[in-house]
């Protein structure tokens, strides 16, 4: 039933997006350390995991409408893979996130850097009883459709979307029991920038709150050791700030299948 209210938020939402589902008014950054620095924007395509699901691709791919590969010699039959990057939890990952990974969350706070279509509020309404579900994010065209979307399906009661910057919202990251952070500063600002974002999460968020991690920490920090030398390192000794923790509940119906959308979700308590 949840999957399904997901489905037709979904299609609301790819009607009213371009195919990228990338605004006008948003500036994506490639990259330019990590593994995703390795990216040809020539053979790379946003494909939002929210909005479009394997099922949805195949059939775009079937009506011509979209393609999973390029010709690497134009003519013949040598195809290579095209990458995808989505900018949004897909619905296998918030079945993961919110009935398998995170305990029970009655009474609690949950707060998503950077929300923008909404997938990890929507998800977290359906999946979980947590009694606050905040979304913060930069861009307004993006927070007007969260709302057009909250209003619509009637989740106001528990969602509030807010246009606002990441390092003016200290007291709502203090108020959050969960903090999600689904790939939210890589595409989206210069690495400078996303040192300082690093920073701010390490002295704000208070002991004890469960950090949702898209990549792991290791992994999004490690990019930022990369340039260690020019003093853009985050300083954040990861063992000192978080501990690991294993799934709440590993057997959840329904994740069986979705190994590969999973090994990039980590949940740590803040020490
Ligand atoms: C990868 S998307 C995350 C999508 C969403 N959380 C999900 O899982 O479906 C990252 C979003 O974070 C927003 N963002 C980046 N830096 C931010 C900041 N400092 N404060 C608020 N939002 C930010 C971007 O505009 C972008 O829409």
């Amino acid at each position: 039933m949840q999957d399904e209210v997901l489905k037709n938020i979904a299609s609301d939402i790819r009607k009213v997006l371009p195919p990228d589902a990338i605004l006008p008014s948003e500036s994506i950054c490639m990259p330019t350390v990590g593994e995703s620095a390795m990216l040809d924007p020539r053979h790379t395509a946003h494909v939002d995991g929210f909005l479009y699901d394997d099922e949805l691709v195949d059939e775009l791919c079937d009506a011509g409408k979209m393609s999973r590969n390029y010709c690497t010699d134009c003519g013949s039959h040598r195809t290579k893979p095209i990458s995808f990057i989505s900018h949004s939890a897909s619905r296998g990952r918030l079945l993961y996130i919110f009935t398998a990974l995170l305990g029970p969350l009655n009474e609690k706070t949950i707060l998503d850097v950077g929300s923008r279509l909404g997938a990890i509020l929507y998800g977290a309404y359906l999946y979980s009883t947590a009694s606050k579900i905040f979304g913060i994010e930069l861009n307004k065209d993006l927070c007007d459709l969260q709302k057009g979307i909250v209003q619509k399906y009637g989740f106001q009661d528990r969602i509030q979307v807010l246009e606002r910057n990441l390092v003016d919202s200290s007291e709502l990251v203090q108020l959050a029991d969960v903090v999600i952070l689904n790939n939210v500063f890589e595409f989206f600002m210069p690495h400078e920038a996303q040192v300082h974002m690093w920073r701010f999460l390490r002295n704000t968020i208070k002991s004890g709150t469960l950090l949702v991690t898209i990549p792991p920490l290791e992994e999004s920090l490690q990019h930022m050791k990369a340039r260690f030398a020019m003093n853009l390192d985050t300083g954040i000794n990861l063992e000192e700030w978080v501990r690991e923790s294993p799934p709440f509940n590993a057997d959840a119906p329904g994740i069986e299948n979705l190994q590969s959308e999973i090994d990039e979700v980590k949940l740590y308590v803040v020490l």
